[in-house]
């Protein structure tokens, strides 16, 4: 059985033996954590559910996931992983995280905290998940120099992200898009190439492109592998 505790980011930065620690708000409601299964229901009906379960095959040791949203991930992480710490700034969201009753022994902890300001020490986990998370982050680059500060040498990240397409006339189109989609979808933007900026700070090992079958054509574009500092 998982046990499963949600911490305050004061807390977790105690745990974590970083002190002074404090985490910004990020824009988030009890409507938009309400409606983001529903929302998501028939792309993971068409193929994200899978792709979640392969991406997460690969998980080892201790792992974070950041942005970890309604924990739709939860389900899918191995047998055999030490720990789980599933980070969340927006509580609303936070909150729908359910750990089930998955048998095993891993713990699992629910920790508020940004991908922006990792509230843990240098090297404290073989991998970190991110999946859908690195199109609506304020700054990209930051979050994935914590993202190696936090991943032990020789730590993986996995990545599960929509993108801007790699056809430059459809990636217009996500462009023109980009300001009402990201009003409407809490700051979520269609247009990043985020596969660049992963490429910048880490070297890539594996990657897919796919498509997110189910859901509004801005946001098709996949980009899914591992990567390594
Ligand atoms: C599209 S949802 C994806 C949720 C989940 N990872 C999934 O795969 O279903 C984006 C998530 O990123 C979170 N988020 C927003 N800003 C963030 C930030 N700066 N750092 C980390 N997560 C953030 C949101 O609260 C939301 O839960």
């Amino acid at each position: 059985m998982l046990s499963h505790a949600l911490y305050t980011t004061d807390e977790t930065a105690e745990d974590a033996g970083r002190t002074g620690w404090s985490g910004s708000e990020v824009p988030g409601s009890r409507f938009t954590a309400a409606l983001y299964d529903p929302f998501v229901w028939l792309g993971e009906r068409r193929g994200m559910r899978s792709r979640r379960r392969r991406l997460l095959a690969g998980a080892r040791g201790r792992v974070l996931e950041i942005g970890a949203g309604t924990g739709l991930n939860v389900e899918h992480y191995p047998d055999g992983i030490e720990t789980l710490v599933l980070a969340e700034p927006v509580e609303p969201m936070a909150a729908k995280i359910e750990v089930g009753d998955r048998r095993g022994s891993t713990p699992v902890s629910v920790v508020r905290a940004r991908g922006e300001e990792l509230p843990f020490a240098d090297d404290s986990f073989d991998t970190v998940v991110s999946t859908l998370v690195l199109c609506t982050v304020e700054d990209v680059e930051r979050t994935l120099a914590e993202i190696r500060r936090v991943l032990a040498p020789g730590g993986k990240l996995l990545f599960l992200e929509h993108v801007r397409s790699d056809s430059e006339r459809w990636g217009r189109w996500q462009d023109r898009l980009a300001r009402p989609w990201a009003a409407w979808a809490e700051g979520c933007r269609c247009d990043r190439n985020t596969l660049e900026s992963i490429g910048e700070a880490f070297s890539v090992q594996r990657l897919e492109r796919e498509k997110w079958n189910g859901m509004p054509a801005v946001v098709r574009p996949l980009i899914i592998g591992e990567a390594v500092a």
